[in-house]
């Protein structure tokens, strides 16, 4: 629970700060809306969140091209299958590519592109119901944490946005230039750190 929980919602908070950076128009059109929803308050809570809805789509983009678990966890065929002309005997271990399905171009338009307004009046989600777009995985063994996984990625990056306005450091590449090469692991990091100068909005 702890490693598919934690792991999971930071690298996802890294990804949508770097895909941010990388589109300052988006990252302003997201913190007109935080900012306007937050105005009377000290910060971001819980009961905010709902009325975000421009925050997730960002998340949901976020998800579809970097979603923390590419390859979900291995499953493993409880019968003998034929699908698409081969054999699958039981008991072969199946890893389902997530990531190639979200970067499908028969599906998606632009694939690699940071486009969170893909998903307005789209009734896409998360949930394990649509099979192009599965970062939470699907069917029985999906992740049983995703409630608490939304609350622990849009929470901290609603409040990183509300509170703060984000640059590149002098001397660094341009936004746009910014790095996305992924780390090798399970859980799909950002390889190189991400560097960037907050200034507190007032
Ligand atoms: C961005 C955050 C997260 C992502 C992207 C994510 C993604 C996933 C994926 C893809 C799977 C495998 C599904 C499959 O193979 O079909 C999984 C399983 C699991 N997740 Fe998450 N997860 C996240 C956060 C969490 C949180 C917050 C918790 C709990 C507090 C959690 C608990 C679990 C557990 C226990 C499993 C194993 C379920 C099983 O094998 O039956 N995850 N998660």
């Amino acid at each position: 629970m702890f490693l598919a929980g934690s792991d999971t919602a930071s690298a996802a908070v890294v990804w949508a700060m770097t895909e941010l950076i990388r589109h300052p128009e988006i990252m302003k059109e997201l913190q007109k809306e935080i900012r306007e929803i937050g105005k009377e308050n000290l910060g971001i809570t819980e009961d905010d969140l709902g009325k975000m809805h421009y925050l997730k789509l960002v998340m949901k983009e976020t998800l579809r091209l970097h979603g923390p678990a590419p390859l979900l966890l291995p499953h493993e065929s409880i019968q003998d299958t034929k699908l698409l002309g081969y054999d699958i005997p039981a008991k072969t271990k199946v890893l389902v590519n997530a990531w190639a399905i979200a970067m499908d171009p028969l599906l998606w338009d632009e694939p690699d592109e940071f486009r969170p307004r893909r998903f307005l009046n789209s009734s896409l989600d998360y949930k394990g119901n649509n099979f192009e777009y599965i970062p939470f995985g699907t069917g029985r063994r999906k992740c049983p944490g995703i409630s608490f996984a939304i609350l622990t990625m849009e929470l901290p990056l609603a409040n990183l946005l509300y509170h703060f306005d984000w640059t590149m450091p002098n001397g660094a590449p341009k936004p746009e230039d910014l790095d996305i090469t992924e780390g090798f692991g399970i859980v799909t990091y950002k390889k190189d750190p991400l560097v960037v100068v907050a200034t507190p909005h007032i």
